[in-house]
């Protein structure tokens, strides 16, 4: 018996093409026979779980991961009781591994009653040597974990899993090329996410992402457009394009096509009729890009421009490389060519050495900077990075407390924003249809959401919608 899996392993490998993503598409096929005779032996369809955590770049993963799954033959599911749960990690806040090893622990008790299930791990926490060494110790039912750098590979690792028979690690400390073109799994026909860049080279000082997700490196132009002409003739109608830092998109790899060239290229595919992106660096945010969305109706009025502190001495400890006058200045300018844009922003409160004089000087900048939505976070002390050896940690208490007077402020700044549209009437994107109240929510150039009675058949449309109730944050609306 023994052998013969040692030789039907050997023959497997040995007829496995080199190249990518033939190589990945052949173990697809592969796992595809070891499933279906699972099926054969369960006398059922298996399932799959697949949950992402964290940002906009691992809902982008996670649709690969699903989409390779899916070629497998897993059925998908929303419970964690599926025969196979994949956790696609973040690890910007030490809270969010603290609460991850519980649900890890969570999947342990289910796995004792279904031996054959699955459990796989993947994405940026799983970079960090530390957690992948306290798993392998403590979680011993684990069956994968790999990173951020080889999620393509998702197909080959499980078979390596069949044949190991026990906890398989692969982790690279270093991307290894692009490869693309695998299966993919839209949550959502009509938008979907294009990675335009990966990596950061910014090293702010509190962030643990450029050691996770390694150094910037941009994709081509074309198979940028390439993906998006793809995407619509698919029934796609808005794009979000990705990256860490989109400013310096091409910068890195010295392509003679700015981020605002992009945005314009992009913008030229037949069928594309919004697009929008995450995250530019205002240190670096060009009057040429300000001047490509005040032109391009395609490219939505929403700039999402981290603030992390309104303090020109923290955000000089931040590595932020720009000044609260510096921002302000920035997002005048941004207002006054873009007319209508709705400005969104992230805070991190109690950075160490953080006074009351430097969170006031964020509250200032929340007021005059006219934030339509803000992103709050807690520092979190992430170990390796330099802030977190800095002298003056902020104790909990006097962060909470900031927090909460900084989430006052938001509010009632967002709230005005929103209030001031009031009334107008916008075109949405068609997201989400709730059958039992028949109502429809849509999203607004400026990100925003409004909910308005509609019927199914509009889902992933663009049509005008009357606001007539501000809510704060969202809206209620009739069509126009
Ligand atoms: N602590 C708190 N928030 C952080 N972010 C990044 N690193 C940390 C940290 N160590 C926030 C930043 C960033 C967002 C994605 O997460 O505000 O813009
Ligand atoms: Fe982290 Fe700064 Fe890079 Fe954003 S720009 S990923 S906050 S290092």
């Amino acid at each position: 018996m023994e052998q013969s899996k040692e030789l039907y392993e050997q023959r497997v490998r040995s007829l496995a093409p080199a190249e990518e993503p033939e190589r990945q598409y052949y173990f697809i096929d592969v796992m595809r026979s070891v499933i279906a005779e699972k099926e054969a032996r369960k006398g059922r369809k298996l399932t799959m779980h697949v949950e992402t955590f964290g940002c906009q770049m691992n809902a982008k993963d996670s649709e690969t991961l699903s989409g390779i799954l899916s070629s497998i033959g897993f059925e998908e599911s929303d419970s964690e009781d599926a025969d196979l749960v994949l956790y696609n990690t973040c690890t910007v806040r030490e809270n969010a591994n603290t609460k991850l090893y519980g649900r890890i622990g969570y999947l342990g008790n289910r796995k004792k009653r279904n031996p054959d299930k699955r459990i796989l791990l993947c994405g940026c926490m799983m970079q960090e040597p530390q957690a992948v060494e306290k798993i392998r110790k403590s979680y011993r039912f684990v069956d994968v974990i790999f990173g951020t750098h080889n999620i393509y590979k998702l197909a080959e690792l499980l078979f390596d899993r069949e044949v190991a028979g026990e906890l398989v690690i692969d982790v690279w400390d270093k991307p290894a090329g692009i490869v693309e073109d695998l299966p993919r799994r839209n949550k959502y026909g009509f938008k979907a996410g294009i990675n335009i860049m990966y990596g950061c080279n910014n090293f702010c000082s509190y962030c643990i992402v450029p050691y996770v997700r390694g150094r910037e490196r941009s994709r081509n132009p074309e198979d940028i457009v390439a993906e998006a002409r793809h995407l619509a003739e698919n029934g796609v109608r808005e794009v979000m394009l990705l990256g860490q830092n989109v400013n310096s998109y091409g910068k890195t790899d010295r392509m003679d096509v700015s981020f605002a060239k992009l945005l314009r290229m992009v913008s030229e595919v037949e069928g594309i009729r919004r697009i929008r992106f995450m995250t530019p660096h205002p240190k670096d945010l060009s009057d040429e890009l300000i001047a490509e969305i005040a032109a391009n109706p395609k490219v939505c009025r929403h700039v999402h421009l981290p603030l992390q502190s309104g303090s020109s001495r923290i955000l000089k400890a931040m590595n932020r490389h720009y000044t609260k006058e510096q921002y302000l200045d920035l997002a005048s300018r941004i207002r006054e060519r873009i007319p209508g844009v709705a400005i969104t922003t992230d805070i991190i409160v109690g950075f160490p050495g953080e006074t009351e004089e430097d969170f006031r000087e964020t509250m200032d900048v929340v007021r005059k900077a006219g934030f339509i939505a803000a992103y709050t976070f807690l520092y979190s002390k992430r170990t390796g990075t330099p802030a977190a050896s800095m002298p003056d940690q902020v104790d909990e208490a006097t962060a909470g407390e900031r927090f909460k007077r900084l989430l006052a402020v938001v509010g009632e700044v967002g709230a005005a924003q929103a209030e001031a549209m009031n009334g107008q009437t916008v075109e949405v994107l068609c997201e989400e249809y709730k059958a039992s109240e028949g109502t429809m929510t849509g999203r607004l150039d400026n990100n925003l959401l409004v909910h308005f009675p509609a019927d199914e058949s509009l889902l992933g449309e663009l049509v005008s919608v009357k606001l007539t109730t501000c809510k704060g944050f969202y809206y209620l609306g009739e069509r126009a």
